[in-house]
């Protein structure tokens, strides 16, 4: 049985079967980041591999992407939503997200629940090259699978998207952690998507990360630290039958009655 640092699930990691100097290097890259052993593949199955170290996953670096694998899932990065998103917002149609934030270029972004990196990704795409933005993420893997992801020459995706995904600084940490340390107005919005209570299963890359995630729920206490953070205004988003944003203390909403999800606005000196 190999025991892992606080919450993170049993796991190793190992390579595709043929796998390349430049994949070795960043498996022992991975398996110091988290913490976990790094196996050799040795020709064996996934599943083999998991049953001989009695784990729950096996983090696989391939030559394509990293991915946390369990019998029944599989994690790994994929820009696709952002892609999308960042398409429509080219298009002029409206990101219910960014009217939230009200972001404009150049700004400053602390996304505190980074995840997948999608809403990072399209957060940076519309700061442009002046802006930054930084994302926290709790789950050593997800952290270690979204950071190689976002660095990755990923196909099919314009060289401005990737130049976005490229800008996002990716911390493992706990964002309470975080907010405590740092410095009153040092970013322009602090943003929160937490796992929400009532999970909207409809949402295929949030289910295979779910595992992994952190389900810690929000608290008064971090949204007061991130308002001292905060310059302008604090995000959180929340699904819309869910009811904990007036709990935090939110009184403003941003979305459309129709929309799956809403977001709730606190300004700065307001
Ligand atoms: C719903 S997902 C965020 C999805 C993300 N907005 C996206 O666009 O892909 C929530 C993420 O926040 C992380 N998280 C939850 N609590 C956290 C905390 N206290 N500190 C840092 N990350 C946290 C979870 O592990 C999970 O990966």
């Amino acid at each position: 049985m190999v025991n892992m640092p606080g919450g993170m699930p049993r796991c190793i990691v190992t390579t595709s079967l043929r796998a390349h100097a430049d994949q070795l290097e960043l498996a022992v890259r991975i398996s110091r980041e988290i913490g976990a052993p790094l196996v050799a593949r040795n020709k064996k199955a996934i599943k083999k591999l998991s049953e001989e170290w009695n784990v729950s996953g096996v983090v696989v670096v391939d030559a394509n992407k990293v991915a946390y694998i369990t019998g029944e899932n599989e994690f790994f990065f994929h820009p696709s939503m952002a892609v999308l998103r960042i398409k429509e917002i080219k298009s002029g149609k409206n990101d219910q997200m960014i009217s939230a934030m009200k972001l404009s270029s150049g700004q400053r972004v602390l996304d505190c629940t980074l995840g997948l990196g999608t809403d990072a990704i399209v957060t940076s795409y519309v700061l442009g090259t002046e802006g930054v933005v930084v994302g926290l993420e709790s789950s050593p893997v997800i952290a270690a699978i979204v950071r190689t992801g976002l660095q990755s020459n990923y196909k099919k995706v314009g060289r401005d998207v990737l130049e976005a995904m490229r800008r996002v600084k990716v911390k493992c940490a706990d964002h309470g952690a975080v907010l405590a340390e740092l410095p009153e107005n040092s970013f322009d919005v602090v943003y929160f998507d937490p796992m929400f209570r009532l999970p909207r299963l409809k949402s295929s890359g949030i289910n295979a990360l779910r595992p992994l995630a952190d389900h810690r729920p929000l608290t008064p206490e971090v949204i007061k630290l991130a308002m001292r953070v905060a310059a302008k205004r604090v995000v959180v988003k929340e699904g819309r039958r869910c009811n904990e944003l007036r709990q935090l203390g939110f009184e403003h909403f941003v979305g459309g009655t129709n929309a799956p999800v809403i977001y709730g606005v606190m300004v700065k000196g307001k």
